[in-house]
């Protein structure tokens, strides 16, 4: 599975990690950087993994920031994005499961190395269960069309 990866100054570290940790399990990383620890603008490193993951060249992308909170906000203005932001086990099984979420968003100064590692392995082995939960992204897909080109 191809994974896009992407975050802003805020998540360097976190990231570096993770794809350390992926590469070791065997998953394809495409990393979208940023590569440095120099301040950058998180939405353009949403917007990369938003890309590459809504026109199917990654089966899933992770961001990292600082909070996680900034990328989830730009990834979701993405057409087909699904992005999370996560901070325990549980929210990471349920958001796959029931949300179907394409998008993992962690936060460096929210959660540790160590647990960062394991909801990102939660998440990944988790699968969506369909149904009644499928309804519900259909009408999360609807309002994504309806509100495209209009103002409230
Ligand atoms: C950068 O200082 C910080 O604002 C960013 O990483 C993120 O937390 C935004 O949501």
């Amino acid at each position: 599975m191809k994974i896009a990866l992407g975050c802003d100054h805020g998540g360097y570290l976190l990231k570096e990690s993770i794809k350390n940790h992926l590469e070791k399990k065997g998953f394809e990383c495409l990393d979208y950087g940023t590569h440095f620890t120099e301040s950058v603008n998180y939405p353009l490193y949403a917007k990369k993994v938003g890309y590459s993951v809504a026109n199917l060249e990654c089966e899933l992308g992770i961001l990292c920031c600082g909070t996680g909170i900034g990328m989830s906000i730009a990834a979701n203005k993405m057409q087909g994005v699904r992005a999370a932001v996560v901070s325990d086990t549980f929210s990471a099984r349920a958001t796959r499961e029931h949300n179907n979420s394409n998008v993992l968003c962690l936060g460096e100064r929210v959660v540790g190395e160590s647990l960062a590692l394991v909801i990102v392995d939660t998440w990944l082995e988790a699968e969506f269960q369909g149904g009644r939960h499928q309804e519900r992204l259909d009408l999360v897909e609807q309002l994504e069309r309806s509100l495209k080109y209009k103002t409230i």
